[in-house]
């Protein structure tokens, strides 16, 4: 398991559950995976340093039968190709398959080629065309980085001077720079996680996540707050109409020319009233919604990424799923997302897991010089409830965040409160 947040130690678990697997191995992650030989140092950004790991392993003759990839940016940079080139079955697309979230341009083309309905949107290389886009379509403005920008390259703002401020500084930063303008989604939005090998595709179940720090959607876009499943207010047949009118034309079209698609598929959609648009690919789970996702999967997930790797989805037969909801919930450190404090002792994690139904995944934690586990990152850690619905699950998941002591820390007291009330949660970003 390549990577090291939350989602990755979500994936392990899960991994390690799976009486097939005899033994799962992270690199680099983090002190929640294990220590010693559990956690592999690694460059993740160099594709050879990956490759290295792998032969170190095969040398003492206990080789890896999988790589899994969690980030996107060792996809992007081809460290999938450089695992198959070694060898190894690898759960994570090409370099070239992974430009669908490496280049939002090359996304917005690769969906007008196979009809999937997005925003309408025009790619810019000068400001003078980013001012006429963003009049044709009006506010609220959407402006985004062509390129990969960790989580910081969209504004969505109804400020036109901020809208263009923030095009400068993305066309500034690299010679080639790109901006895409779009039309602005109204609607809540879904994620879906969509298994491909290349061909065939099995979807996961539908999750919401939580992007802005604050309590009701207030203050600035992070990595994720938080995130549940089920979907109770979804339409039905969401899940089908996603797989018909996007994963399997994206999949199809990217087969067609000769780039085919393995790994997942992190649909990203608004359901507004004229119906489904795509808002964003990634190609790689999601993070907090795999955390809530998985939590609820019952069939053993190796099985589920091996098949992926290997092109054999078709024999997989369908997945099954637990009855129960789960909502995670994330605890994030003083001043995270601006400038997070880092090193401050974390306690009461035996407590937190004890609640019956409660998980703690690691994300941002490290062990200092004294093997105290201490912050190490902006979201430290991730809490899952599992419930009999929503509000079981919200309801553990608090009690369980509840017992965890990280000075100055913060998280969000409603996630999934709304739908776990009966209501649609009409995240905004
Ligand atoms: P992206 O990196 O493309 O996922 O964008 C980050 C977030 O910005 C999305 O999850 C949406 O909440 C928001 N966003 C992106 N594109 C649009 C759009 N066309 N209309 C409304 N919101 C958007
Ligand atoms: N939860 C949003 C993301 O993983 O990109």
């Amino acid at each position: 398991m390549l990577g090291s947040g939350a989602r990755e130690h979500a994936l392990v678990a899960a991994l390690a559950a799976d009486p097939a697997v005899t033994a799962v191995v992270a690199a680099p992650g983090n002190p929640g995976m294990g220590t010693g030989e559990a956690c592999l140092p690694v460059d993740l950004g160099d594709p050879r340093s990956v490759v290295a790991l792998l032969d170190d392993r095969a040398g003492r003759g206990a080789a890896f039968d999988l790589v899994v990839v969690g980030p996107e940016a060792p996809l992007v940079a081809g460290v999938a190709d450089a695992v198959r080139a070694a060898g190894v079955a690898c759960f994570g697309p090409s370099a070239e398959a992974a430009r669908l979230e490496g280049s939002k341009a090359f996304a917005k083309e690769i969906m007008a080629a196979a009809g999937v309905p997005t925003a309408m949107a025009h790619v810019c290389t000068t400001l003078e065309e980013v001012a006429d886009a963003l009049d044709a379509f009006g506010a609220p403005h959407v402006v985004k980085d062509d390129g990969l920008a960790a989580g910081k390259g969209v504004v969505v703002t109804d400020d036109r001077d901020a809208a263009l401020a923030h095009a400068q500084t993305c066309l500034g930063s690299r010679p080639d720079a790109a901006v895409v303008v779009e039309e602005f989604l109204d609607g809540p939005e879904v994620s879906l996680f969509v298994i491909c090998d290349g061909e065939e595709v099995v979807p996961l179940a539908p999750a919401q996540d939580f992007k802005r720090v604050g309590e009701g959607d207030s203050g600035p876009n992070t990595g994720g707050m938080g995130a549940y499943s089920p979907l109770p207010w979804s339409p039905a047949h969401l899940v089908d109409s996603v797989v018909d009118r996007v994963a399997l034309p994206v999949v199809r079209e990217m087969a067609h020319r000769g780039t085919p698609f393995t790994g997942v598929l992190y649909c990203g959609l608004a359901l507004t009233a004229r119906g489904l648009r795509v808002v964003e690919f990634n190609v790689r789970f999601g993070d907090p919604e795999t955390q809530s996702v998985l939590a609820r999967l019952a069939s053993p997930l190796g099985r589920v990424l091996m098949a992926a790797a290997t092109g054999t989805l078709a024999d997989l037969g369908p997945l099954r799923w637990r009855p129960e909801a789960a909502v995670t919930v994330v605890l994030a450190a003083p001043n995270y997302p601006e400038a997070p404090r880092t090193g401050d002792p974390i306690g009461g994690l035996d407590a937190a897991a004890a609640v019956p139904g409660a998980r703690v995944l690691h994300a941002g934690t490290a062990l200092d010089a004294t093997g105290t586990l201490v912050s190490a990152g902006g979201r430290v850690l991730s809490v899952v409830g599992l419930g009999a619905d929503l509000d079981a699950a919200r309801s553990v998941a608090y009690e369980a965040i509840s017992r965890i002591h990280l000075d100055g820390s913060h998280y969000r007291g409603d996630i999934a409160a709304r739908a776990a009330a009966g209501g649609v949660e009409l995240v905004e970003a």
